[in-house]
């Protein structure tokens, strides 16, 4: 289909622990236009995580296709695969993972450091990026000195800034009041128009989900319910 970013048919996922098997996911679809939110909801326990490391390329599928781009890419070897993760897809997730050591604005432009592009254009940016999510006031700050609701922001521009196509976030919202919540949802969608990323948001919360252009709600690890929003402004 064009303007289709990503593609998931029949996603598997079985667990053996304890000498019994666990079939989490049991043949998911999920297909992702350019520049669309979606929000995947569904009880704790269900499968969230699990369905958002394997479109990730963090783990892999006991069964199931997935094409990224129209590339498959479960079929590209693990030092591929991992190119293919660090250009292609960001990652927010509840608890930061932000460098404890670095400034918000070095953990903003570490992807662009680490795909090698020069520090001075890294920086700059990263300051640019940092402005745009109204973070500029705390660049020079570590992790440890921000608000959740900062963390979260500096979070979100470091998952785009090396412009990936998909940005796959785990309840980004997750540990913030209400007020952040509101602040992360309007920045998140204004970005993903602004810059033609796709976001899979997990989200326990309603209003996220209301927010995007599609919820996903999973139940007994199949695709439940779809919504589909109208556009939104
Ligand atoms: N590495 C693992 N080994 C065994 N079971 C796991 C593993 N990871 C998750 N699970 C189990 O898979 C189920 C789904 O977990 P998860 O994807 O984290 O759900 P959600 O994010 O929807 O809360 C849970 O029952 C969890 O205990
Ligand atoms: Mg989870």
């Amino acid at each position: 289909m064009p303007g289709q970013i990503l593609e998931a048919r029949g996603i598997r996922k079985v667990y053996a622990t304890g000498g019994r098997s666990l079939e989490v996911l049991k043949g998911i679809d999920l297909d992702l236009a350019r520049g669309e939110i979606v929000a995947v909801t569904g009880p704790s326990g269900v499968g969230k995580s699990t369905l958002l490391h394997i479109l990730g390329l963090l783990d892999r599928p006991t069964e199931g296709r997935l094409t990224l781009d129209g590339v498959d890419i479960l079929g590209l070897g693990p030092e591929e695969a991992a190119g293919f993760r660090n250009r292609r897809i960001g990652f927010v997730f509840q608890f930061h993972h932000l460098l404890s050591e670095f400034t918000a604005l070095e953990n903003v432009a570490m992807p662009l450091l680490i795909a090698r592009v020069g520090e001075r254009e890294a920086l700059d940016r990263g300051r640019a990026l940092l402005a745009r999510v109204g973070m500029t006031h705390r660049e020079g700050h570590l992790p440890g000195e921000l608000s959740g609701g900062e963390m979260q922001r500096v979070a979100v521009a470091r998952a785009i800034i090396a412009n990936p196509d998909v940005v796959l976030a785990d309840e980004p919202s997750g540990n913030l009041d209400s007020g952040n919540k509101a602040e992360l949802h309007d920045l998140i969608r204004d970005l993903a128009r602004e810059m033609g990323q796709a976001f899979v948001i997990v989200t326990h919360d309603t209003d996220l989900a209301l927010r995007a252009d599609r919820e996903v709600r999973m139940a007994d690890g199949k695709v439940a319910e779809v919504k589909t929003r109208p556009i939104q402004s």
